[in-house]
């Protein structure tokens, strides 16, 4: 079939939105109708080029929440009309990883993904007889596309899809931080560093889990409020250098039971490491760094019993978790409006790029109706 979608030709070049085709699912693949899709850093830093093993031409996008349109030979989880999120971390339930509750990081398709494959080692996406490869598996910056059916959770119908697609990346990653990696526990103390997407979802996973005090440090006053909104009873500015000497005057000098780091600065992991607690202290790093930096731990801080723990996709196990998060979620546990900052149409995703750069508002959203 034809359809448009946003294709990335040449690194740090806006994308170019273009008709391409895409072919049928083959076995254990879906067709999905995308309805929305959200627009995220892991985007802009493949198309920048500053991703050392990105690839073009290439169909961008990963937070895409869509409907099945059809279904491929042996597809036993999905059918025509499911509601759908998109998992760029799949769970295929039967590896090792997927068997084991510790951790969500399947194996099945790791290899494929990484080299804008489906499962079976082709592509689907093509212009003019010329491949096309997938993004993390999903390439939602696009009308439809075809994906594997366990990279696919069934969310309640009831749930708008246009805020449902926040939970395929950013949202389920800061609050299963907090509620998987983590495990917060009630009454403690929890700090979190940087209020954006994933920050703020885990300001709100710690207030789930029933954190007494949560502090949220960032920069930026209006995402500070943005984080009180969503259960922050402290706010710290981190202009001034002293954040970690803040929660340890808060702390009677011990600082956080928990810490949560949401920038991708590797000077702000270390900060919340060392605004951890001696004794049990857990410091979760969520941010991604930049190519071969690296964090500086002093080791006397773990000998005294703090840890540091990293945190994918917030520990979420796909098909099973985000279903469960946007049942949280329509229940009016978890509030996402003010997440969803600018509504935009496909050929505006350039524009999305531009407001993330310019950090006018937490979540832009592209709408295919
Ligand atoms: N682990 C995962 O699976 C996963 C998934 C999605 C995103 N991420 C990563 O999580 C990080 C956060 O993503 P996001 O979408 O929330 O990004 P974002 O840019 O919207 O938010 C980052 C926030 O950090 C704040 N910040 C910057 N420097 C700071 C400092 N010195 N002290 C305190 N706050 C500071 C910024 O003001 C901003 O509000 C990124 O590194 C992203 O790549 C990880
Ligand atoms: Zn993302
Ligand atoms: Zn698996």
């Amino acid at each position: 079939m034809k359809m448009r979608a946003a294709v990335l030709e040449e690194f740090g070049k806006p994308l170019e939105i273009q008709e391409v085709e895409l072919a049928e699912p083959r076995s254990g693949e879906v067709l999905v109708r995308l309805v929305a899709c959200g627009v995220c850093h892991t985007d802009l830093y493949t198309a920048s080029g500053a991703d050392p093993s990105g690839y073009a031409p290439a169909v961008l996008g990963h937070e895409g929440a869509g409907i099945v349109e059809a279904v491929g030979p042996d597809v036993s989880l999905l059918s025509e009309g499911d509601h759908v999120v998109t998992l760029f971390s799949p769970q295929c339930g039967e590896c090792a990883h997927c068997r084991d509750p510790r951790t969500n990081l399947c194996m099945a398709i790791r290899a494929e993904q990484n080299l804008g494959q489906l499962p079976d080692g082709t592509v689907r996406l093509s212009r003019g007889g010329e491949e096309i490869r997938h993004f993390m598996g999903t390439s939602t910056f696009a009308e439809y596309t075809v994906m594997p059916e366990i990279a696919l959770a069934k969310v309640n119908p009831e749930a708008p899809l246009d805020r449902a697609c926040l939970f395929a990346c950013g949202l389920s990653t800061g609050l299963g931080a907090a509620l998987n990696t983590a495990e917060v526990a009630s009454g403690t103390t929890c700090a979190v560093f940087g209020a954006g997407m994933v920050g703020l979802g885990a300001v709100a996973g710690c207030r789930l889990q029933g954190a007494e005090r949560i502090v949220c440090v960032d920069l930026s006053e209006d995402r500070l409020e943005l984080a009180r909104g969503q259960g922050a009873t402290h706010v710290i500015n981190a202009a001034d250098g002293t954040a970690v000497e803040q929660i340890l005057e808060m702390t009677d000098g011990m600082g956080a039971d928990y810490t949560f780091e949401a920038t991708g600065n590797v000077k702000v992991m270390e900060q919340a490491l060392e605004g951890t607690r001696m004794a049990w202290g857990l410091c979760t790093v969520a941010g991604v760094a930049g190519k071969g930096e690296t964090m500086d731990v002093i080791p006397r801080l773990l000998i005294t019993g703090r840890r540091v723990a990293g945190s994918s996709f917030g520990g979420v196990k796909g098909r099973e978790g985000v279903p469960a998060l946007v049942d949280r979620w329509m229940a009016g546990e978890i509030d996402v409006e003010p997440f969803v900052s600018h509504h935009l149409r496909l050929d505006e995703v350039n524009r999305g790029f531009e407001l993330m750069e310019a950090q006018d508002g937490i979540r832009s959203v592209i709408h295919f109706d």
